[in-house]
C-alpha cells in the first residue's frame, strides 16, 4: 500500500511540473538524437587525443547526438570495419578522420548506396567519385609545411649549406604528404638545403627516438646537422631526446628542431627554445564538424572542403598569456 502511495505521489509531481511548464527532462528522448558513428586514427599523437576530445565534447546527448566512437588503432582495415558496422546500425551520418588517403572507394560507395552521408575530418581521402565525401574540415597540410620552409628560408638565408635530417609522418597520410611535398619543394628550390637523412617517425615519440638514436649513433662519420624537419610534436620530442642523449644542442646556436600542431607542450619546448619553431595545426574540429551536419540537417549543402586558419611560433612568441589560453 505504502509503494502505491509512493508512485502515485511520484508520477502526480511530474504531471505538475510538466503542466506548470517548468522543465524538460535532461535527456533527449532517444529518438530524437542523430546519431553519428565516427571511426578516430587512433591515440598516437597528443594532436590526436585533442582531436577525439572536441569530438566528444560536441557530440553530447545533451546537444542532440549518440556518438558511436572507433578508435582504429593506426589500423585502415578496422576504419572499414567500424564503418561497415556503422553502415548497419543504420547510423544518420559518419563521421571518419583517415588513416591514409588511399583505398577509400568501395566502403564509402557502400555508405552513399546506404543513403548515410560522410564527412571527412582532419586528413582527406583519394576517391574517384567525389560525390562519395559530403564535406571535409580540416588542415591545409602544404601551407603549413610553407609556413616552416619560409621560415628556414629567412633563418638560413645566408648559408653555405643547410644539412636537414626529415621525420616523417604515416606514410600516405595526407599530413604527411602535405608537409613532406612543402620541403621537397623548398629543397628543390634552393640549392644549398640537402636533406641527408629521410626517416619514418609514424607521428611518434618512441619511434622517432628509435630513428634518431640508431642515425646518431654513427655521430663521428655524420655531417653537421642544421635542421631536424619533425612533421608533428612528438616525433620532435623523440627527436629532442634522442639529439641531447648524444650531446647535440637543441636551439639557437645548436640544432633548429621544426615541429607541426602546436600543442600547449611544443609551446612551452619552443619557450624554452629546444623547438625553433612549431607549426599550429588545429585539432578542435567538433565544432566545424557540427556546423557541418547543422546545415546538412536543415536540408542545405555544406561547404565542400573548410580549412582551418592557423598560425606558427617561434621562441620569442611565446607569452604566459598565450600558454594559459591554450586549449590544447
Ligand atoms: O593529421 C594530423 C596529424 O596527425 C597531426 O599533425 C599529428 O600529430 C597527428 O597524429
Amino acid at each position: 500500500m505504502k509503494r502505491k502511495i509512493a508512485a502515485l505521489l511520484t508520477v502526480l509531481l511530474y504531471s505538475v511540473f510538466f503542466l506548470a511548464g517548468c522543465s524538460k527532462p535532461e535527456t533527449k528522448e532517444e529518438d530524437d538524437l542523430i546519431v553519428i558513428g565516427m571511426s578516430q586514427v587512433g591515440a598516437e599523437s597528443d594532436w590526436r587525443q585533442a582531436d577525439t576530445a572536441s569530438m566528444k565534447e560536441v557530440f553530447t546527448e545533451a546537444n542532440g547526438y549518440r556518438l558511436l566512437f572507433e578508435d582504429a588503432r593506426q589500423e585502415q582495415e578496422n576504419q572499414f570495419v567500424a564503418i561497415r558496422r556503422f553502415i548497419q546500425q543504420k547510423v544518420d551520418y559518419i563521421v571518419v578522420m583517415p588513416i591514409t588517403e588511399d583505398g577509400w572507394d568501395a566502403v564509402l560507395k557502400e555508405a552513399k548506396d546506404a543513403g548515410i552521408p560522410v564527412i571527412v575530418v582532419d586528413r582527406m581521402v583519394k576517391v574517384k567519385d567525389e560525390s562519395l565525401v559530403a564535406a571535409h574540415v580540416g588542415s591545409d597540410f602544404y601551407a603549413e609545411g610553407r609556413k616552416a620552409t619560409n621560415w628556414m628560408k629567412e633563418k638560413y638565408a645566408n648559408a653555405e649549406q643547410v644539412n636537414i635530417i626529415h621525420i616523417q609522418g604515416t606514410k600516405g597520410s595526407t599530413a604527411q604528404i602535405g608537409r613532406t611535398t612543402a620541403l621537397d619543394d623548398a629543397v628543390k628550390a634552393n640549392l644549398n638545403w640537402k636533406v641527408i637523412a629521410r626517416m619514418d617517425g609514424d607521428f611518434t615519440e618512441a619511434k622517432t627516438y628509435e630513428v634518431m638514436k640508431e642515425y646518431l649513433s654513427n655521430r663521428d662519420s655524420l655531417p653537421k646537422i642544421d635542421v631536424v624537419y619533425c612533421e608533428n610534436d612528438n616525433e620532435a620530442y623523440g627527436a629532442i631526446k634522442a639529439l641531447e642523449g648524444f650531446g647535440y644542442t637543441c636551439g639557437k646556436d645548436g640544432v633548429s628542431v621544426i615541429s607541426f600542431d602546436a600543442t600547449y607542450n611544443a609551446l612551452v619546448y619552443c619557450q624554452k627554445g629546444k623547438l625553433a619553431l612549431t607549426v599550429e595545426c588545429n585539432p578542435l574540429l567538433g565544432p566545424l564538424v557540427e556546423s557541418v551536419i547543422r546545415t546538412m540537417q536543415s536540408g542545405k549543402t555544406p561547404e565542400k572542403n573548410r580549412y582551418v586558419e592557423e598560425t606558427a611560433f617561434c621562441p620569442e612568441d611565446i607569452t604566459e598569456e598565450l600558454l594559459a589560453s591554450r586549449k590544447y
